[in-house]
């Protein structure tokens, strides 16, 4: 039988979700974007050819190992595609171009594509009928014409092409906002079949909800809050190196304790821990359990956030406040709250830094303080 293969455009960073990761490394219940995509089509296509955002490349690597090949995207989502293409084995008969961003998309759709494509079609693409009426207009925003609604799709991927066709169609022209249509300008038959609710686009932050509520169902908020605390005293080894927020502070002396020390990542743990009723840091990952000795605020983060969303919980958002004379936060901030934000999944993350006066051990330099709050909920 012919051979398949499929590119997955996920190089994009996501604009217009503005995560602090790219869109297609954002999870909703503990399963990223990528993932989710490269789910429904693996099941479908023989090879997957994933395009990830330059810088991102070993990331994905891990997740996916042997079983997708990674090419570093290009600027616009037609040159990502174009990169992916030149990647494809060469026995490979028909091509499906899906975007991460479609996350939703089931194999049902690409069964679908692809077994059109079998039927002898060159370019088949889902598509779903209009229910608002839309208007055409010039750039005065005066309504030039009003298309018929019946003659209208809001087309998706994944889209199946004949391989000749769609390199063809890449050589011809350089962009476009789908791969059809690079094919139309050919003047080449694109098909359009029955798409799906399902296969929506995540775009912005309220298509992000959308996806929640599919994964949960569209119950009633149930929110729960947490605190966590974690302080430790500064060693008294002045080569210990300095973690705190999911940063290394390098020309800092870092803080005696278990684990990396990250007195943050560890309060915003429990802060999780607590408002999921989960226990704590100590009864989840335990003092004396040697896995864990090491193991970085990341580490910590990433499993107290997998415990969490096995739950039944979403984080609606972290706040972290450090308190202590050194390091200065203001400086790295922004860079902190990526750290604890990629940690977390996307997940929103906000961080607050106070010295006190000189008072108390803090205020004498002895060490770090740190104050999580966490806002968790159920849909
Ligand atoms: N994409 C890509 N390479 C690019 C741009 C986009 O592979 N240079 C991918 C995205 O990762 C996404 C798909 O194309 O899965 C559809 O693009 P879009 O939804 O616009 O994603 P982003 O470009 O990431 O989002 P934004 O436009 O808001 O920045
Ligand atoms: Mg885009």
């Amino acid at each position: 039988m012919a051979r398949s293969a499929g590119i997955i455009a996920a190089a994009g960073s996501g604009e217009r979700l503005g995560a602090s990761l790219p869109k297609a490394l954002v999870q909703i219940a503990g399963i990223s974007l990528i993932e989710r995509a490269f789910a429904s089509l693996s099941k479908v296509v023989d090879e997957i050819i994933i395009t990830a955002p330059a810088g991102y490349e070993d990331q994905f690597r891990v997740i996916f190992g042997e079983s997708a090949k990674i090419v570093t995207g290009g600027a616009t989502r037609s040159k990502s595609v174009h990169l992916a293409l030149e990647a494809i084995s060469p026995d490979v008969n028909f091509i499906l171009v899906h975007d991460a961003a479609r996350a939703f998309a089931s194999s049902e759709l690409a069964e679908q594509v692809l077994a059109h494509l079998r039927a002898g079609e060159v370019a088949v693409i889902p598509g779903i009928e209009i229910t608002d009426t839309i208007k055409s207009i010039n750039v005065d925003n005066y309504v030039t014409i009003t298309p018929d609604r019946k003659f209208l799709r809001a087309v998706q991927t994944p889209q199946g092409f004949t391989r000749a066709l769609l390199i063809r169609a890449h050589g011809a022209q350089e962009e476009a906002t789908d791969d059809a249509a690079l094919v139309e300008v050919l003047g080449e038959k694109v098909k359009i079949i029955a798409g799906e609710q399902s296969a929506f686009k995540i775009t912005t932050k309220d298509d992000l909800l959308t996806a929640y509520h599919l994964v949960y169902g569209n119950k009633t908020k149930e929110f729960k809050t947490g605190v966590g605390v974690d302080l430790h005293a500064f060693s008294s080894d002045p080569s210990r190196p300095l973690y705190l927020a999911g940063l290394k502070w390098d020309g800092e002396v870092g803080v005696d304790g278990h684990s990396d020390g990250d007195v943050a990542a560890h309060a915003i743990c429990d802060a999780l821990f607590g408002a999921a009723q989960l226990g704590d840091l100590g009864s989840n990952f335990g003092v004396s359990d040697p896995r864990y000795a090491g193991a970085s605020g990341a580490i910590l983060l990433g499993e107290t956030l997998k415990k969490v969303n096995e739950a039944g919980f979403i984080i609606s958002n972290v706040s972290v406040q450090i308190v202590g004379n050194r390091p200065k936060i203001g400086a790295r901030r922004k860079e902190a709250i990526e750290a604890l934000s990629d940690a977390l999944g996307g997940a929103s993350v906000s961080v607050t830094a106070t010295t006190t006066d000189g008072l108390g051990f803090t205020g004498e330099g002895k060490g770090i303080f740190a104050i999580a709050r966490a806002l968790i909920y159920k849909i």
